[in-house]
């Protein structure tokens, strides 16, 4: 059997988590809008159209921000073709993703549906084949109180109070060439430092997010952020990061070491951020939206066979197993010790499109990567804490020297709580971990919740939706400050502790 120490104090504060780094995104493709949140004529929906199942799990899920409405598919949209008499909207080739956007979901309605699911939008605009007079109007239409064209047409469409949107996203994906309107990054920095100046004289209280890499293999990266910075520092709050993962070499070590690359590329944004805020003598600090990751690559052989100009086509609908849910509790716990910079992150994506929830005619799937995304948004709040992790170490062909034993603590002192997020990457065995508790007085284990399986590849799907799911473990023991609890191989555990600060 192997061992494993963790020391961790009340006093080891990486900082405030931010609850928005349990967002997730919505984006018009595939079934995520149509067929999924909204599917009027289903038993399942609401008056309004909205599939009550899929709004009962996202409130189950406390989502506090979601991302709309893309993704590539905004760098082609057309805002106002989504706002006033549904038979008068039109229908449109979406050039991002080859379908047919039949615009029956707008901004207004995705504002109704966040509302009923107790989250915030996070917008974007269009800076791809549109610039900044659409996003003004859009910000105008969204935000400003009435007495303007663009807020008086919002409130003769139904809506007299300003959906008070606070956090916009300045385009997607700026610097892949397969975005509509994709930009040098002396370009992107030109028009985002312009287009932020102007959003934020119409509503100073907003908060602006710049385009970074769309993922840490761009030729560009990190330059690109660098320049953007330099061009937009002082007018933007956030710099985005997007990243997927898979296990498509089927090498389950290597899968569950990739959460070293996401720490790498974290600080190396961070890292660049920095740098310009001393070029600037800046006094002010750009921090992280992750704004787009997941596990994505089950779905790429059948997304080859799709046909073009569906509408709500199924598409890109990943299908999860056990080792994926494996992989995102390590991504969750790689933004938690990242919780001083990592402002917002959002789960790619929430609904049938990569998704944790799934939908059906007759009910919704919670895949396997629902659970430790749970997990996380509901103990994951609070203060990030830091652990020394004394644990075995192993290489894979792309890692070395990689923790079999990851892990988070998060202390909640309005609850009184202490939660430890871990994961064995052990594929041989289960390791017996000693938790040294320091600054929190006497403490007892509550439960240990785990998410462990036989079978690495086992999926929920509606013949068995509970294959995959959380139990609960024996608690431990505790002795003189010290824990001493089981994780079993290859399992996400979340243990929750009682504490007594002294
Ligand atoms: O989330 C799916 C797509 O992935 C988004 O539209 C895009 O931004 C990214 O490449």
């Amino acid at each position: 059997m192997k061992k494993a120490h963790v020391i961790v104090d009340s006093a080891y504060v990486i900082g405030e988590i931010d609850s928005r780094i349990y967002g997730s995104f919505i984006e018009h493709i595939g079934r995520a809008v149509y067929g999924g949140i909204f599917d009027p004529g289903n038993e399942l929906s609401d008056e309004e159209g909205f599939r009550t199942d899929v709004l009962s799990l996202t409130r189950d899920l406390r989502v506090p921000i979601v991302r709309y409405p893309g993704g590539n598919f905004v760098s082609g949209y057309n805002w106002e073709d989504g706002i006033g008499p549904l038979s008068s909207r039109p229908k449109v080739p979406d050039l991002a993703w080859l379908a047919i956007e039949t615009n029956q979901i707008g901004v207004d309605e995705f504002v109704d549906w966040a509302r009923k699911a107790g989250t915030e939008v996070l917008m974007a605009v269009n800076l791809g084949s549109r610039g900044g007079e659409a996003a003004k109007n859009l910000l105008e239409y969204c935000n400003f109180p009435k007495g303007t064209y663009w807020s008086d047409l919002r409130i003769q469409n139904g809506h007299s109070e300003p959906h008070a949107i606070k956090t916009w996203c300045l385009g997607n994906e700026m610097d892949g060439p397969w975005q509509i309107g994709g930009k040098t990054p002396q370009e992107y920095g030109r028009i985002a430092c312009e287009v932020a100046k102007v959003m934020k004289w119409l509503d100073p209280t907003i908060e602006l997010v710049a385009c970074g890499s769309s993922n840490s293999g761009m030729p560009t990266f990190p330059q690109w952020e660098a320049t953007v910075l330099e061009a937009a520092y002082e007018h933007v709050d956030y710099i985005s990061m997007h990243q997927y993962y898979g296990n498509n070499e089927n090498d389950i070590r290597n899968y569950l070491a990739k959460t070293v690359d996401m720490e790498n590329f974290i600080q190396t944004v961070v890292a660049t951020c920095d740098h310009v805020k001393g070029l600037k003598r800046s006094k002010k600090t750009v921090n992280i939206c992750f704004d787009e990751w997941n596990v994505w690559y089950h779905s790429f052989p059948e997304n080859a066979r799709l046909k073009p100009w569906q509408e709500a086509p199924k598409f890109n609908e990943d299908i999860y197993n056990f080792e994926d849910a494996l992989f995102v509790g390590l991504a969750l716990i790689t933004l938690i010790r990242h919780a001083d910079r990592v402002k917002i992150a959002c789960l790619a994506q929430l609904v049938n499109v990569i998704a944790p929830i799934l939908t059906y005619k007759d009910g919704v799937i919670k895949q396997t990567i629902f659970y430790p995304y749970l997990h996380a948004s509901t103990y994951g709040r609070g203060t990030a804490l830091n652990c020394i992790i004394d644990s075995p170490r192993y290489d894979t062909k792309e890692f070395s020297n990689v923790n079999l034993l990851d892990c988070v603590v998060v202390s909640n002192d309005f609850e009184g709580m202490v939660t430890i997020f871990a994961v064995n990457r052990d594929a041989d065995e289960g390791m017996d971990v000693t938790v040294s508790l320091g600054g929190f007085g006497e403490f007892s284990v509550v439960e240990h919740i785990v998410l462990a399986n036989p079978d690495l590849k086992a999926c929920n799907d509606e013949a068995d939706p509970n294959r995959v799911a959380p139990s609960r473990l024996d608690v431990g023991r505790v002795e003189g400050g010290n824990l001493s609890v089981f994780f079993p191989s290859l399992s996400w555990n979340v243990v929750r502790l009682l504490v007594g600060k002294s």
